[in-house]
């Protein structure tokens, strides 16, 4: 049975141990402000090498300055997290960030990143955002799961995240109940 929880500090780098691989088969990328899908087949092992070394101490921060870090758990393993950043961003600096969203291999397509992400939705609201940032993977499975969510192109992305993930899509999405 999976359980959702809070993640303990100590436990952020058991997001390591989820199971990363994917095979791809198309992305997007972004050609006069439209989302154009191109091939790209692609067989994700797992992690980026380096990813835990690169990622941890800014995962810890986000954690240290209030950050909000939810996991969905198989008996004691982590299979899946959501991070919600607790920097205010936006023109109007009413945007938090979905920092992070993974679910391991062997448990997506069971409703795990949806209950991640709308429970992520829910955080972001109770702490008054009007909006979520997401610097989306540009795969075509993950495009289309935020699309469903509805999220939708932000333009202009923010330069930070840009210059951080040029090659992400980056979507927001409301907060608010419709
Ligand atoms: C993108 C990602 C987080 C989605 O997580 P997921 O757990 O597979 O997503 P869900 O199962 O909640 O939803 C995906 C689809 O699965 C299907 N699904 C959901 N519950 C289901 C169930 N009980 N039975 C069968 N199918 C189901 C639905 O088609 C759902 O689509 P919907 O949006 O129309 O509801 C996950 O694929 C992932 O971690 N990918 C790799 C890492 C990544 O790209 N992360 C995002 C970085 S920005």
């Amino acid at each position: 049975m999976i359980t959702f929880r809070a993640l303990a500090r100590d436990e952020i780098t058991q997001i390591w141990n989820i199971d990363r691989s994917e095979i791809i088969h198309n992305i997007y990328i972004l050609e006069n402000g439209l989302l154009v899908r191109k091939p790209a087949y692609f067989e994700a092992k797992g992690w980026e090498s380096g990813a835990a070394e690169r990622n941890t101490p800014g995962l810890l921060d986000c954690f240290d300055r209030g950050g909000w870090c939810w996991g969905a758990f198989d008996a004691d393993k982590l299979v899946g997290v959501a991070i919600l950043e607790s920097k205010w961003m936006g023109p109007a600096h009413d945007q938090l960030q979905l920092k992070f969203l993974h679910v391991g291999n062997g448990y997506r397509q069971q409703g795990l990143g949806k209950q991640l992400f709308e429970r992520s939705r829910t955080e972001a609201r109770a702490r008054g955002a009007r909006q979520m940032y997401v610097s989306a993977t540009p795969t075509e499975n993950t495009i289309h799961f935020y699309q469903r969510r509805g999220c939708v192109l932000v333009d202009p992305p923010d330069p930070e995240l840009f210059a951080l993930e040029p090659e992400d899509i980056h979507l927001v999405c409301a907060v608010e109940k419709e």
